[in-house]
């Protein structure tokens, strides 16, 4: 088994371009790893499922034996793993807690607009607020977390994240791994930075794209191990970071295959060596054991190629997120099926309308965000094509509320297998296109915008977001004149 070190680095705490950020390995990974409670809810009536989500303070220990003040939810870091099904109506009875007004956010989720969680349905301290939804979508990976405008960095990075499962209609999907916490295991990578205090430090020290942390840390664990009991792992990968993209793979550089990305199954299992997650994505892959190896999950940070930022990264950077550590008896697992799901093919030619979204330092086609003006006015049903581009050297990504699109094309040429399937946030490698094809959902409403934007999230508090209605067939011509550019 090739072990892959990650070499020592000299501390460095410059601002300028040519900073390194050096992240500090963990000395161990005996800690287990911190999986987050399941929680299913309660059906409160034949097909309704309701939850409950408390936002409050805690503290947690990052791993330095220190309570480092956090936010959580229903806890004092993170949140539970909500899991429901395909086709449920859905009640969440959030409260908040804290000390400030916040929001929750179903990342991922086609539901309708004023249930969205964006920056539009704050919640005050003290204040409750009930979304109530049913799902019309696939089995995916999803998430939660705050939306507050201006303040989205600050309650993801203190703790505010978790993931929400849907599982098929008649539930979990038996052809793959799909035991909770045992061959199915929820992975929320997030880094974070610690003063020497303990707090977490909120300066992101003139970095162009936020807060970086030193250390990167699985489910709030730093150096933890998973013990696996089967052939067969599955890990449902969320980059729950507020700046940094990853590379993931494993110490040894094996194989696994990548089953489901952002919104679902994709058709056919993905062999590969490496997923590249960026702020907000999230990727499920299933990745074979022998009996009592250990094979640690790492990140690749300077094999993002062109994407990485070089004073950021250094060039041999491997980053380690967990350890898995496999029994000495391994039960069997079925193999991954050969095909997964079909998924809609959609014709770019049939598309209904056409936009261009160029993001420039904090901006979308020049504009910052105002929560007062509607960027892009659609038709209930209608199917869309979204084309982007960044124009820095540095990253973003592209995140649209309630759909899950289809990367079409990058720069012309077809997409990469790991983009193929359904996704709610891309990538964007500097002065590449990406053609985004969507139909949108039949929750017109006028009055409430969801948010499209980039999920860095200091780009996204500072502007770089936009908001789009969707309205009934016939009501958009009387909105245009309202529309931003
Ligand atoms: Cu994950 Cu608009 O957010
Ligand atoms: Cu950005």
């Amino acid at each position: 088994l090739a072990t892959m070190t990650v070499p020592a680095m000299s501390s460095c705490s410059g601002t300028g371009g040519g900073a390194r950020r050096p992240v500090t390995p963990p000395d161990d990974f005996s800690t287990p790893l911190a999986v987050p409670p399941l929680d299913e809810g309660t059906m409160v009536s034949p097909g309704v499922r309701e939850f409950a989500l408390t936002a409050r303070e805690g503290t947690h220990d990052m791993g330095t034996g220190v309570a480092t003040p956090t936010w959580g939810f229903n806890g004092d870091h993170l949140g539970p793993t909500l899991r429901a099904r395909s086709g449920e109506t859905v009640r969440v009875r959030v409260t908040n807690d804290l000390p400030e007004e916040t929001t929750v956010h179903w990342h991922g989720m086609h539901l309708p607009a004023v249930m969205d969680g964006g920056p539009h349905q704050m919640i005050e301290p003290g204040g409750t607020w009930e979304p109530v939804w049913t799902i019309d979508q696939p089995a995916a990976s999803l998430w939660y977390h705050p939306h507050p405008h201006g303040a989205t960095e600050e309650h993801v990075y203190r703790g505010l994240a978790g993931m929400f499962w849907i599982d098929p209609d008649e539930g979990p999907d038996t052809r793959l791994p799909h035991r909770y916490g045992v061959d199915d295991v929820p992975v929320v990578v997030q880094d974070k930075r610690l003063d020497d205090d303990g707090e977490l430090d909120l300066d992101d020290q003139g970095l162009e794209i936020g807060l970086l942390g030193d250390r990167v840390l699985a489910n709030g664990t730093w150096g933890g191990h998973v013990e696996a009991s089967t052939e067969l792992l599955r890990l449902r990968l969320l980059n729950g970071s507020t700046a940094r993209t990853y590379g993931l793979g494993f110490s040894d550089d094996r194989d696994f295959d990548v089953v489901a990305t952002d919104g679902g199954l994709l058709e056919r299992p993905v062999a590969t060596t490496r997923v590249r997650l960026s702020p907000g994505e999230r990727a499920e892959v299933v990745v074979r054991l022998a009996p009592a190896e250990r094979v640690r999950l790492v990140s690749y940070g300077a094999e993002l190629g062109d994407v990485v930022i070089p004073s950021v990264f250094g060039a041999d950077d491997v980053i380690d997120v967990l350890e898995i550590r496999a029994r000495d008896r391994l039960e069997p697992s079925p193999p991954v099926p050969e095909v997964l799901t079909s998924i809609e093919r959609l014709d770019p030619s049939a598309a209904d309308a056409r936009r261009e979204w160029e993001l420039e330092g904090r901006e979308i086609n020049g504009q910052g965000m105002d929560m007062d003006r509607v960027d892009a006015t659609v038709t209930a049903g209608a199917l869309e094509q979204w084309t982007v581009r960044s124009r820095n050297p540095y990253p973003h990504n592209f995140h649209v509320h309630d759909v899950q699109f289809r990367v079409v094309a990058v720069d012309g040429a077809p997409p990469p297998p790991l983009l193929a399937g359904l996704k709610d946030t891309v990538y964007l490698e500097p002065h590449v296109s990406y053609d985004l094809l969507m139909r949108f959902g039949d929750h017109a409403d006028p009055e409430h915008p969801y948010m499209f934007h980039c999920h860095l999230l200091l780009h996204e508090d500072d502007g770089m977001m936009g908001q789009f209605v969707v309205v009934d067939d016939g009501d958009a011509a009387d909105l245009s004149g309202h529309e931003g550019h």
